[in-house]
């Protein structure tokens, strides 16, 4: 299968290891096994338990718990992936054939157009605008949606943007994919994350009967290192993605599988514990901003990143190219998500890092002009 190179994962790959002020990470500070431990006051029975499979499509407790994150949502309406990105690759796969009609929404992760293209569809994107702060343009959002189109993609609460899609939206994007009968991806990655006090906005799942939900415990929980996702649906949708999974997952790890349970039984503490860091991280982000005049950006209301616009004569992949390698902060590049003039910062990791990274930045910017 052909598929373009993933640009956000080849630079993770290639610059990553040798930052020394990683700010392009997307995770709240992740928690370690004993920190979970405490958190959740488990027992440590499971290591008991014999390496087996365990429960092919995600035990009860897990799938309870998953549901929990949902309004209307029961464990028969969950299965359970390696992370969302095997969540949203297994959608992708049971729903999308050669010439089928697909949407997505960018700036996005780039499984969302990637792999569509790669399986044959003809896909057309709708390019978010810094102008509209990050929120889709549904006029043109109805033009691009033709009568027979099958796929609508979106990621919301949006990565690089931090942007949230209000409800009313999403229920007038719903109305347009109604009129074709169809699907809605929307990666809800992020959903957990909202800066306010009602940390989770509607999922799809809640609003659309086609509407698919993809999620996971990497970001909204900080625990990437378990690689558990999942795919919430109506029972008819996660039946056929079934079908696809069983040539593809077999089942996650029986300790993945219990670590989740135990985090999302103490969801709450966990969300508490983000939200503050967030918190944190995006004052010493905007702080930054307002003493920085080459750098302006909307500010997010969700999720760990902004995306930042830059006003220097540079390419985006030459700036944080020569930024790292001659300070060794990292940056993303917007190019990397097919945006010019504009960086990814994640701010929910280290503070102390972010801001000293931050300066850095600036200091050398100064040298630049
Ligand atoms: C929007 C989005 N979707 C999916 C993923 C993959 O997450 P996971 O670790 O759950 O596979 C990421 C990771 O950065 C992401 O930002």
């Amino acid at each position: 299968m052909l598929i373009d190179n993933f640009k956000v994962e080849d630079w993770f790959n290639k610059y990553e290891k040798d930052a020394v002020y990683d700010l392009a990470d997307t995770c709240v500070e992740s928690l370690s096994i004993n920190e979970l431990l405490r958190i959740s006051q488990a027992d440590l029975s499971v290591f008991d338990r014999k390496l087996n499979y365990g429960d092919i499509h995600g035990s009860e407790r897990l799938k309870q718990g998953i549901s929990s994150l949902y309004e209307d949502q029961e464990p028969q309406n969950i299965t359970v992936t390696h992370g969302a990105i095997g969540a949203n690759q297994l959608v992708m796969l049971t729903l999308v054939e050669p010439q089928d009609k697909v949407v997505s929404i960018i700036p996005t992760y780039q499984q969302h157009y990637s792999i569509p293209k790669s399986l044959g569809a003809d896909v057309k994107t709708l390019v978010l605008k810094e102008e509209n702060r990050w929120l889709p343009d549904l006029d043109e959002l109805e033009k691009l949606v033709a009568e027979d189109t099958k796929l609508i993609c979106m990621n919301n609460p949006n990565n690089p943007t931090g942007a949230i899609i209000p409800e009313e939206m999403i229920n007038k994007i719903v109305n347009i994919a109604r009129k074709s009968n169809a699907y809605i991806l929307c990666d809800e990655v992020y959903r957990g994350l909202n800066h306010t006090e009602e940390h989770f906005g509607k999922s799809i799942a809640d609003i659309y009967e086609r509407g698919i939900s993809t999620g996971s415990m990497s970001k909204v929980f900080s625990l990437a290192g378990l690689r558990l996702g999942w795919i919430c649906a109506n029972t008819d949708i996660i039946k056929q993605v079934n079908k696809q999974r069983e040539y593809n997952t077999i089942s996650v790890g029986i300790l993945d599988d219990y670590f989740a349970s135990i985090a999302l039984e103490n969801k709450d503490i966990i969300i508490s514990r983000n939200i503050e860091k967030l918190l944190i991280g995006k004052r010493v982000l905007t702080d930054w901003l307002e003493k920085e005049p080459l750098i302006d950006c909307v500010i997010p209301h969700s999720g760990t990143t902004a995306f930042v616009r830059y006003n220097l004569p540079v390419k985006s992949e030459e700036l944080c190219t020569k930024l790292q390698h001659e300070t060794g902060v990292m940056i993303l590049p917007g190019s990397t998500m097919e945006y010019e003039g504009y960086l990814r910062i994640g701010y929910g990791n280290n503070f102390e890092k972010l801001e000293k990274g931050l300066g850095i930045f600036s200091d050398w910017i100064r040298k630049q002009i």
